[in-house]
């Protein structure tokens, strides 16, 4: 659904109206584009003294062949050397030099006091950051931290992230990773993630990577001779799930509810997939969904995408809208993993991914159904994750206002509050949530376990 507010942002007499009446000035956000470079553009990076994941982060900008700068730091710049990553010099001073995306290594401030190296990284070039750029620190998990004053400066990264993806504007996602200590060499696939384009609508996140096998992978195709099913394939979200799995190499199975079978065959055409068109709350869809994997060497991942809205106040709340919601939006889930995980339904290194949202978050009015069951979710997720074997694992995105069918169907002025009220003053796109199940996705992904991701512009709701 279009945003005409932002189609009117853009005209000369938009431009004049929005900036005398001080209203927010949506900007167009990079995307991913095919056979484009990782990162277009400069990536400033830096370090506090004693950090341990700036040879990885070089690693990762050598890989990506990101054209990189670095002040006077004779730490990073060893690093760098190691892993052959020429890095340009950049001098604190240059007003000129604008970045694409700055990344700080933080693992090694010790202590509250050392805080004051974030301040004295990022306070001189807080302007010279690009539209649509990144803000992007690197931590150590706070509970591997070898001290209680360490694991509290590395907690406080998460304010500061938080509040300079409120501050930048322009666009600008600011993001966290935080690391375990043994787990560098897993920090590949979240840094690729939130330095590209991919990641346009994901800000104020933290994301979590512990230690795993770390799997050769092409970058390229990350999901390359991989199955995926998709639950609510046919349109909006999970259609978009559908194109990028794809586009990203795996066989789609786009699965949905037989009266959308037309769209369902459209979408399955577009991408050279397949169709299950079933109800996920039969009590056989674990079984449908293992045998239509079969003849495509089993399943590596499930996305479950599909969920429905039924929205009453509590008290004009009919039992049957109740019990439809929990049941689409979390039983069917947690009756599909059980089917898949305890009849060998899913492959080695295998992927689920869950669709929760920022209702089950904070909660929304007229949605104690649906806000429970986007709750329940995330509880699917954080309780399954620690019992997966195999490689199996299993993390959520949580979606913000997104622009779909779905989004399209609230009234005008809840609309435009839900769009508006984020860093980005805009609604994030479908791709922009299928961009992020991906990054869940890959095989790249091992040490991404047990994390829920919003996608949702750092919407003010439950932030
Ligand atoms: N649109 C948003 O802003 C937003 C925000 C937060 C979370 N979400 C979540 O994202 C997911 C996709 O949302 P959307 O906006 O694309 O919704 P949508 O209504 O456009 O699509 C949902 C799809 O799920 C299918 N579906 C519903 N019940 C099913 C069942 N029993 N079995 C099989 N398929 C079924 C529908 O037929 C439909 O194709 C949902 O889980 C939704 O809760 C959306």
């Amino acid at each position: 659904m279009s945003d005409q507010y932002q189609a009117f942002s853009k005209s000369p007499i938009g431009k004049f109206v929005i900036k005398n009446l001080g209203l927010p000035a949506p900007l167009e956000l990079d995307r991913f584009e095919s056979a484009t470079p990782v990162l277009k553009g400069a990536v400033l990076v830096g370090a506090a003294p004693n950090s341990i994941f700036s040879g990885e982060i070089a690693q990762v900008l050598s890989n990506i062949h990101a054209n990189s700068y670095a002040g006077n730091n004779a730490e990073l710049q060893q690093a760098a050397a190691k892993v052959g990553l020429t890095v340009n010099a950049f001098n604190e001073g240059d007003k000129e030099s604008k970045f694409k995306a700055v990344v700080f290594d933080a693992s090694g401030i010790q202590n509250s006091e050392q805080l004051h190296e974030l301040y004295s990284f990022f306070h001189p070039i807080a302007r010279q950051i690009q539209n649509s750029g990144r803000v992007i620190v690197v931590g150590l998990t706070p509970e591997s931290a070898p001290t209680i004053q360490q694991a509290i400066a590395q907690r406080a990264l998460e304010g500061f992230v938080k509040a300079v993806g409120k501050e930048f504007k322009k666009g600008i996602a600011a993001d966290l990773i935080l690391v375990d200590a043994d787990a560098a060499t897993n920090l590949e696939s979240s840094l690729r993630f939130l330095i590209s384009p991919r990641s346009a609508y994901v800000s104020g996140q933290v994301i979590h990577v512990s230690k795993a096998n770390v799997l050769d992978i092409d970058w390229a195709k990350p999901l390359a001779g991989k199955t995926a099913l998709v639950t609510g394939a046919s349109r909006g979200i999970g259609e978009a799930i559908a194109h990028v799995l794809s586009r990203d190499g795996a066989h789609v199975i786009c699965l949905d509810v037989p009266q959308q079978q037309a769209d369902l065959d459209r979408v399955a055409h577009e991408i050279g997939g397949s169709t299950l068109a079933i109800d996920i709350t039969a009590a056989d869809a674990g079984e449908q969904i293992k045998v239509a994997a079969a003849s495509k060497g089993g399943l590596d991942i499930i996305v479950h995408n599909a969920g429905v809205t039924r929205d009453k106040t509590l008290a004009n709340m009919k039992p049957e809208l109740w019990d439809m919601v929990i049941n689409i939006n979390l039983s069917a889930a947690e009756r599909i993993n059980d089917y898949l995980l305890n009849h060998s339904g899913l492959n080695e290194n295998g992927r689920i991914v869950c669709v929760s949202s920022i209702s089950g978050i904070a909660g929304n009015l007229g949605q104690t159904n649906y806000a429970a069951s986007k709750a329940g979710v995330i509880g699917l997720v954080k309780f399954t994750a620690p019992v997966l074997k195999d490689g199996i694992t299993i993390n959520a995105v949580a979606p913000g206002f997104i622009e779909t069918q779905m989004t399209a169907a609230i009234p005008f002025a809840i609309r435009e509050a839900g769009r508006r009220m984020n860093s980005m003053s805009q609604g994030g796109l479908p791709v922009d949530v299928a961009e992020t199940i991906a990054l869940f996705a890959s095989s790249a992904s091992t040490g991404l376990n047990g994390n829920v991701v919003r996608v949702c512009g750092q919407s003010l709701l439950g932030a």
